[in-house]
């Protein structure tokens, strides 16, 4: 692990049931504010009783998918036109990574995709950003990079900077107890991936590995229940996402988010769906690193093969498969071999080439 490091916790995050009844006190001194969310949540009783009689938001619905640059091109048009000196989302990763776009883009001048493609540094500060999760999943709530998709292309990849920051997180558990089953499990399986993946990344530091760790036990004992109705184990759920997310920022991630970009892009598959069928196999690959995690999660009785035998029984309840067949096609290895390799490929323990990638796609055929 490395011994030298820095943390930059720069969010302000507020985590607790009923947190979202601070939101207004906390945004009193903006005048005009944007919120962005899904028609799901604009339908809610929680939308009527935050908004219902509020005249200093302008209200932004959109589409409840992982954002494109067309969808934050629609969305900066609002906020623009409001003029907009606050903005806030309220949704799952999709909606809350839409809105750090937005927040990280209105002021700046020239296209979205000179941003996208890092052709050009961001020359002005964002605008105040908040987000409040409705499910936990992506962590989104806490990290400086939004992840967003050139649909003219398929090119999936992250918006990052000091601009894409998030100002204050608001993490209140209660408003993912409406959340769907099936997002549930595959945001749950995103969480549980996050959670190891920086536990074991090559730069991950002592700070970094106890929150990844913490955050790995509260959603490996409670995502179950959580799928079960229980409330206590949807905030548990809820805490270690945003716990695994803080730590993430500081160690980076591995092998299973560097290839879920593409896959994910290329057949328009959930973000935790692809997480959740690549983990068991990535890691097998990484078997070698996993004893600090074994260790300290199971003590003595543990291995290397119990973990990935529990995770591979727990992807199964999740209704997860262990492979991508019907999806994945050899044919694109090369689209995938061209766009994993992220700033996630680079943290995985386990140095991977080409030909261990293709291996690695040839068992999920
Ligand atoms: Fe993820």
């Amino acid at each position: 692990m490395k011994n030298e490091y820095e943390l930059n916790l720069s969010v302000n995050a507020i985590f607790g049931c009923g947190k979202r009844n601070l939101l207004h006190e906390k945004l009193a001194q903006f005048e005009r504010k944007m919120l962005i969310c899904g028609n799901h949540f604009h339908k809610s009783t929680v939308f009527a009783e935050l908004f219902g009689n509020r005249q200093d938001y302008t209200v932004h619905i959109c589409q409840s998918q992982e954002p494109t640059l067309g969808m934050v091109q629609n969305a900066l048009d609002t906020a623009r036109n409001c003029k907009a000196n606050a903005i806030v989302a309220i949704g799952g990763g999709s909606v809350m990574d839409l809105g750090k776009s937005v927040a990280a883009l209105v002021n700046q001048d020239g296209d979205i995709r000179d941003y996208f493609y890092c052709r050009r540094e961001f020359e002005q500060e964002r605008t105040f950003f908040c987000a409040l999760p409705t499910s936990a999943g992506t962590g989104a709530e806490v990290t400086p990079n939004a992840v967003l998709t050139d649909e003219q292309n398929n090119i999936k990849q992250s918006l990052r900077g000091s601009a894409c920051g998030v100002d204050l997180a608001i993490v209140d558990p209660e408003l993912t107890y409406d959340c769907p089953l099936h997002i549930i499990q595959q945001s749950g399986m995103d969480s549980l991936t996050q959670a190891l993946e920086g536990a074991i990344s090559n730069k991950a530091n002592s700070v970094t590995f106890a929150w990844s760790m913490q955050a790995f036990r509260l959603v490996f004992d409670n995502l179950k229940t959580a799928c079960l109705g229980d409330k206590a184990a949807k905030n548990y759920v809820a805490e270690g996402t945003m716990l695994g997310a803080m730590a993430f920022v500081h160690s980076g991630l591995g092998a299973v988010h560097g290839l879920a970009h593409p896959i994910g892009s290329l057949y328009h598959l959930p973000h935790g769906f692809v997480c959740g069928v690549l983990l068991p196999h990535v890691l097998k690959i990484n078997r070698a690193f996993l004893n600090d995690v074994v260790c300290n999660y199971y003590g003595n009785s543990g291995s290397a093969e119990r973990l990935i035998a529990d995770i591979e029984k727990l992807a199964e309840a999740m209704h997860i498969p262990k492979n991508l067949n019907g999806y994945l096609k050899r044919e694109d290895f090369d689209f995938i071999l061209a766009n994993c390799r992220s700033g996630s490929m680079k943290c995985n323990p386990v140095a991977l080439s080409d030909d261990d990638i293709v291996k690695l796609l040839e068992e999920l055929l």
